[in-house]
């Protein structure tokens, strides 16, 4: 997947990763010429519903049929049943005017179906090559992108609101990442959310080590289109949410200069 870019959004939960990814979408799906990937890597589907989109099959309902068929001893995970989950997964791909979505869903339940899961796993990993830019709504840790939608990413958006223990959250997945090498990336940094005012952003660059890739102001426009359960892909063009979301993109050379 030599072209594809990685972007995967983590954070605590509630800090607006979800409406932070559909903008992202949004932005990327009308400016580019690119093809555009949103994995919701979060089992309560939230970026589906931020899009608009009702998601009719997700990554693990195929897996939960995959491995009921192997239980019952009707595949061995052989070339068939590999056709038939390309097959699968293809067909549990929302498209959508400029982007598709896929959903990966509920955690898997107990026991250890790693074999599945790695099939799985290189499955999605070949779909990602097939777009040009890739975007992940992680859940609140980084574990779970690896284990469940792929290892390296290219960029690791910490999403955080101006808390200490969103910045503190924002910060040990930073450390898991480098440390435990939880996930290989190229660049990493803090995208703050929900800001009252600058000089919070300014007290909290003292508090963080992290790169602070822009920052994003308490919007009601945001919160009212959450409110109504308007998909946020239909906020107007001159959102300034979308205007900081621009130029990260940019940033990071997913998104052309105008
Ligand atoms: N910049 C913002 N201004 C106002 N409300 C926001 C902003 N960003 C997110 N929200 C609201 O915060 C809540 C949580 O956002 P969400 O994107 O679901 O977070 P997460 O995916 O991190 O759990 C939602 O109700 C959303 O409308
Ligand atoms: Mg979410």
């Amino acid at each position: 997947m030599a072209d594809t870019k990685i972007l995967a959004i983590c954070g605590k939960g509630g800090v607006g990763k979800t409406s932070i990814s559909a903008l992202m979408v949004k932005r990327l799906a009308e400016r580019n010429d690119k093809k555009i990937l949103a994995i919701d890597a979060d089992p309560a589907v939230g970026l589906a519903t931020s899009l608009g989109i009702q998601v009719r099959k997700t990554v693990d309902d195929i897996r939960k049929g995959l491995i009921s068929t192997i239980q019952k001893g009707q595949s061995t995970g052989d070339r068939e049943t590999l056709n038939r989950l390309d097959y699968e997964i293809f067909d549990a791909l929302e498209e959508r005017e400029g982007y598709a979505l896929l959903a990966i869903g509920r955690p898997e339940d107990e026991g250890c179906f790693c074999r599945v899961n790695k099939l799985l796993k290189d499955i999605i990993g070949d779909l990602a090559g097939k777009f040009d830019i890739v975007l992940i709504d992680g859940e609140a840790g980084i574990e779970q992108i690896n284990r469940r939608v792929m290892k390296t990413v290219d960029h690791l958006i910490l999403v955080s609101d101006t808390s200490a223990k969103g910045v503190g959250v924002a910060n040990t997945i930073a450390h898991v990442a480098v440390d435990n090498r939880a996930v290989d990336f190229r660049s990493m940094g803090l995208l703050l959310n929900r800001v009252k005012r600058e000089d919070e952003v300014n007290d909290i660059r003292t508090r963080t080590r992290l790169d602070i890739y822009g920052w994003i102001a308490e919007d009601d426009l945001i919160r009212d289109f959450d409110f109504r359960g308007t998909p946020l892909t239909d906020i107007p063009a001159a959102s300034p949410a979308l205007e900081v979301i621009s130029r990260v993109l940019k940033k990071m050379n997913v998104l052309q200069e105008d």
